[in-house]
């Protein structure tokens, strides 16, 4: 099975908590809004009319303040997030993960270093091409980020990367067949063992191949996580399975804002 989260040996990384929800004011007026539509039905009518108005204006009243008071929440989770993913970031770039450099073979068979990606966005992943579940599914959702990101005008493109943790099996010519599965642009990086694992130590992956079955078959428990890294090669952040597509994209999007604040 494979069991790994995010890498082990980052220290006390900042996690972003989920912001409460106003519960209080939507679920008071939500309440109220049912109310009213059951007041409108065939008993009140028996009861009497004078009910209907005076809810209806309760309800309005409840309604335009829940109005009011959500504004003012969003406004304030805003600022708590983009305080948060600045504090976050800064926590991983002193934890220094990635600052390393990484010599390795692309699918097609190219030489490839980190400086080769100076001045570009990447998402990259590591996992190995055997994966029978959790890498075809992270793999997918990072084309389908990829391709969110490219579906909006203005901004710069994204070079999703896939480094192999297991060179014995993933060569090259088995990086470039299953690439292609995903999205065109997917790089597939593969190296001797010592370059896996020089890549692999500098983004602080954890892989262990397990042991071989009669079919000579073997699983590699690994960390699961897609890393963003900014156009000036510094990590910048990092998502577990639990983030959705729609979430990365949010958080690539907000990072790339962020950057180009940061120049201009
Ligand atoms: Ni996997």
């Amino acid at each position: 099975m494979l069991l790994a989260q995010a890498p082990k040996a980052w220290p006390r990384l900042p996690q972003l908590k989920a912001p409460a929800l106003p519960r209080t004011v939507g679920g008071k007026a939500l309440h109220l809004r049912y109310q009213l539509m059951s007041g409108w039905g065939p008993e009140t009518d028996r009861r009497g009319q004078s009910q209907g108005p005076e809810l209806r204006t309760r309800v309005l009243v409840t309604a335009l303040f829940g109005v009011g008071l959500g504004g003012a929440w969003l406004a304030a989770r805003a600022e708590k997030e983009q305080r948060q993913q600045r504090e976050r970031t800064e926590a991983l770039r002193q934890a220094a993960v990635g600052q390393g450099d990484f010599r390795l073979l692309d699918h097609q068979g190219q030489a490839r270093c980190k400086a080769d990606f100076r001045g570009q966005w990447v998402l990259m992943y590591f996992g190995f091409t055997h994966c029978p579940d959790i890498c075809p599914d992270e793999l997918e959702k990072l084309a389908q980020v990829v391709r969110q990101l490219e579906a909006e005008p203005g901004l710069p493109l994204v070079q999703p990367i896939f480094i192999t943790v297991d060179p014995e099996r993933d060569d090259v010519t088995a990086m470039a067949r299953y690439v292609q599965d995903f999205h065109p642009r997917l790089l597939g990086l593969t190296g001797s063992v010592e370059q896996v694992a020089q890549a692999t130590h500098s983004y602080r992956v954890y892989y262990s191949a397990g042991p071989k079955d009669e079919d000579q078959d073997y699983i590699v428990d690994h960390s699961i996580a897609i890393y963003l890294l900014s156009p000036d090669g510094l990590f910048t952040d990092y998502y577990g399975r639990g983030k959705s597509a729609e979430q990365i994209v949010d958080s690539v999007k907000r990072h790339m804002a962020a950057f180009r604040s940061i120049l201009h």
